[in-house]
């Protein structure tokens, strides 16, 4: 079971990642940064970076360039397995948002959407969930 995650320099992502206590692998922040490489299936977790585009009618994008650079690469998006989305419940129907779009551009299921960092209960119903079902969502080491 592995975790590759994007977090920005607020760390929000970084910080649910960590309560999970899954190993996991950081997408890096600055482009000039060494790209990683993914070599096992993996769940991506994934902040949203729109701005609440709905509302604004702005052509923003609500997943973060980096995240689209690494799934760029066909190596690594061969091996995505699942989605979870974090964002904030002030951006409405744009809360998660990244995650749909990443679910439907990798064809894989949109599993859990949680605010900010992530309530403890965010974090074990999130955990639980992964590990009971690694072997249906092909996430099995
Ligand atoms: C410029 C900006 C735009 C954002 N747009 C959205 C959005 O459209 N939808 C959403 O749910 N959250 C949005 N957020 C909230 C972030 O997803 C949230 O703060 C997240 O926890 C950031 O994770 P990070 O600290 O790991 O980067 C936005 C935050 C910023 C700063």
């Amino acid at each position: 079971m592995l975790v590759v995650y994007f977090s920005s320099a607020t760390e929000n992502t970084h910080r649910f990642v960590e309560k999970l206590g899954l190993p996991s692998a950081r997408i890096p922040l600055r482009l000039s940064d060494e790209p990683l490489t993914v070599n096992e299936p993996y769940v991506l977790i994934c902040p949203t970076y729109g701005g609440g585009a709905s509302m604004s009618r702005q052509n923003t994008r609500p997943v973060p360039k980096q995240v689209i650079r690494f799934l760029n690469d066909e190596h690594n998006r061969s091996f995505i397995r699942a989605v979870v989305a974090g964002g904030n419940s002030n951006f409405g129907s744009d809360f998660g948002k990244a995650g749909d779009v990443i679910a439907a551009k990798c064809k894989v299921p949109y599993v859990y959407r949680f605010e900010l960092l992530g309530t403890e209960e965010d974090v074990t119903i999130c955990r639980e969930g992964l590990l009971a079902n690694a072997a249906a969502l092909g996430l099995a080491a």
